[in-house]
């Protein structure tokens, strides 16, 4: 096994062994429901189960995606979609504590842009690539000539009258939640979208998330100026770029 992948997110936590040549699982991956309580403890013993589910040897580099900025060595200071208690908490120290081994955790969307742009539809790119995690919540990845710039969070610019953050309005679940048309859905997509071209002028855009695999039924309304592609590792993303994170030289 090259490496092991686990994506941390709103309903569910993901794992798989991921084959680094060709940027893809080597296995089946396993999805267990992210628990009600998204405490961290609760959390660690799911990525526990997943790793033992999987016989993953602790020589084999283990990398987690997780919804929130990340920075090595220091506690995590923001969290929207988990629960509240992971605020104050090294990440990295704890998962790595109750796995018995060193784990690497990298933020979930920035996992998903470096997948594409190692593997996918960023691959190759020049210039600034966004990739955008349409899911419980809207995660951004910026990607430089094929380089990572970490933490970017563009998910929670204001965009409603009343500076709401974009993915109260414009995340998969709020398509959910309102019971939203595709149709109305790709209009507010668009909203999003056009902010963020005026603001960093992109060479592209990629989206991904759960819902990619549906993007025929929105993209035609997702008006704007910038090439806009699907993902090309759909909701695979995550658990790949992580492993892939994992296995570089520390
Ligand atoms: C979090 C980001 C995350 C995104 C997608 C946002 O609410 O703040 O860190 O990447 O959701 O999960």
């Amino acid at each position: 096994m090259d490496a092991f992948g686990i994506d941390i997110g709103g309903s569910g936590i993901k794992g798989a062994p991921v084959d680094l040549e060709k940027g893809c699982f080597a296995a089946e991956r396993l999805r267990i429901p992210t628990p009600e309580a998204s405490t961290p403890d609760a959390v660690a013993r799911v990525c526990c189960e997943l790793l033992d589910n999987f016989r993953v040897d602790p020589s084999v580099p283990v990398g987690v995606a997780f919804p929130a900025p990340i920075h090595p060595g220091r506690p995590i200071g923001y969290m929207a979609n988990l629960d509240k208690s992971w605020i104050g908490v090294d990440i990295t120290a704890k998962l790595s504590e109750a796995c018995h081994r060193p784990v690497r955790v990298v933020n979930d969307a920035d996992a998903a842009g470096l997948a594409e742009a190692r593997y996918g539809a960023a691959r190759g790119s020049k210039g600034l690539v966004i990739a955008v995690t349409l899911g419980t919540g809207i995660g951004t990845a910026l990607v430089m000539d094929g380089k990572l710039i970490p933490n970017s969070e563009l998910g929670h610019i204001a965009m409603g009258k009343n500076g709401e953050d974009a993915e109260k309005l414009a995340a998969d679940s709020a398509r959910q939640r309102e019971d939203l048309s595709w149709k109305k859905w790709g209009k507010r997509l668009t909203k999003y979208l056009r902010l963020l071209e005026f603001y960093l002028s992109p060479e592209a855009f990629v989206i991904g998330g759960g819902v990619s695999k549906k993007h025929e039924k929105y993209f035609p309304y997702i008006e704007v100026d910038t090439p806009v592609y699907p993902a090309k590792l759909l909701n695979d993303a995550g658990i790949v770029g992580a492993a892939s994170f994992a296995a570089e030289r520390w």
